[in-house]
């Protein structure tokens, strides 16, 4: 297996004791997908043998960026609704009126899937160009099987040809598609009666829904996570974004790997994530893109000690953003995340918010997925807001220019 040596290398390794787990003069072996060797070069074995050798005359390296929650996959924009609300209309207003996702669902289905694929593909071109080396995409703009297939087979090709790991999760409980319309709990039949032919089809990593009011509502949700339990399928929620549904202690009761959103969070709600272990995910681009004003919890899920998660959202409703070094900027001005807790939630926190223990530091074992940054402390990821100083991107030991 070919092994590389990364050295003069400033590391965020974001694992033990020190603040952003610095390694001031550090160095990094990778042997073939993974870390063999990582701390400070001074300690080096001696006789260490490699095929290759790269001076980052002090560069700063950091996991790999991990965005934990996207709805990537869709055909359209809806820049006309991003209009309307300037002009004074809601999100509540413009989904309420058959716009909003549903319009997503409409253009989406008329995509053709290597069309989907192409555009999905640019849009994680954007993201990859910042650092990106694994990200969860959620179906949820099909709304039918057929759909709803062809956007999860659209997420794994991505995996296999985008030079990025792809996570999946089924979205079916997304919105109720018009066919469907006032016959809420049959949709929510359907989504649970495709789930086993979804995952049989090996599409389905997770499965998500949006419990809101104009989402589902905590009974439908239940039933939604109690298929994906019997399938042995873990669950993420959308949970109190736009209003206090207590999906976030259902998705609990589920052991759910995230609940996402959180700005109306209960102090209950923060109890629950705590005793269950559940991640956090915040998404600053939505509250942004939104113009919202109502905060997550932060301080109660610090000082609860819930891992918070940072993403994307990436979606054409809420948070068209494809920055994810935005969002880095964001989780600080908007949510007063320190710099340090910021670039956790999208590294370690993310892979969390993924179930997957094997990437998101910079620790022996762990996946050689890394960034190299032109940057002299990593506080200034968080700093810079549209500048890219992303200087190299290595995924499982294998390095490319943004
Ligand atoms: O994460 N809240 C629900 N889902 C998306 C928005 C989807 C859309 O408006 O298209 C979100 O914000
Ligand atoms: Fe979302």
């Amino acid at each position: 297996m070919r092994r590389v040596l990364w050295k003069n290398a400033r590391l965020a390794t974001l694992a033990g004791r020190e603040p952003w787990g610095w390694v001031e003069q550090g160095a990094l072996l990778t042997e073939g997908l993974t870390i063999a060797w990582v701390g400070p070069q001074a300690g080096l074995p001696a006789g260490l043998q490699f095929d290759e050798e790269h001076d980052l005359e002090g560069a700063v390296v950091t996991p790999g960026l991990i965005d934990c929650h996207t709805h990537l996959v869709y055909g359209g924009q809806r820049a006309r609704e991003f209009e309307l609300r300037l002009q004074g209309a809601s999100y509540e207003e413009i989904a309420r009126a058959g716009g909003g996702i549903r319009s997503s669902v409409a253009a989406t289905r008329e995509t053709d899937e290597e069309l989907l694929f192409q555009l999905a593909a640019a849009r994680l071109q954007s993201l990859k160009a910042e650092g990106l080396t694994t990200v969860e995409i959620k179906s949820g703009y099909g709304l039918s099987l057929e759909a709803e297939a062809k956007s999860l087979r659209v997420a794994r090709r991505l995996g296999r040809e985008a030079g990025v790991d792809v996570l999946a999760s089924y979205l079916g409980a997304h919105a109720v598609p018009p066919e469907f319309q006032g016959r809420q709990d049959e949709y929510v039949e359907a989504v649970c009666a495709w789930m086993p032919q979804l995952q049989a089809q090996g599409l389905v990593d997770a499965v998500d829904a949006f419990c809101e009011g104009i989402g589902f509502t905590p009974e439908q949700t239940r039933r939604v996570f109690e298929t994906a339990r019997r399938l042995g399928l873990p669950v993420k929620l959308h949970a109190e974004q736009l209003s206090d549904q207590g999906g976030t202690q259902l998705a609990c009761e589920f052991k759910a790997l995230s609940c996402d959103h959180l700005e109306h969070l209960s102090p209950a709600g923060v109890l629950a994530m705590a005793q269950s272990g559940a991640v956090a995910v915040l998404l600053p681009g939505a509250y942004y893109f939104l113009r919202d004003t109502h905060l997550p919890p932060i301080q109660a899920l610090r000082e609860a000690g819930v891992p918070m998660a940072v993403s994307t959202d990436h979606n054409p409703g809420t948070s068209p953003t494809l920055s994810i070094l935005l969002m880095l900027n964001m989780a600080c001005t908007l949510f007063r995340l320190t710099p340090e807790e910021a670039l956790r939630g999208l590294t370690v926190n993310a892979a969390k918010a993924l179930g997957l223990a094997d990437r998101g530091q910079l620790a022996l074992g762990q996946r050689a997925d890394f960034c190299v940054w032109d940057v002299s402390h990593p506080n200034e990821l968080s700093y810079y807001f549209g500048r890219n100083p992303l200087l190299l991107r290595v995924r499982g030991g294998i390095e490319s220019r943004p």
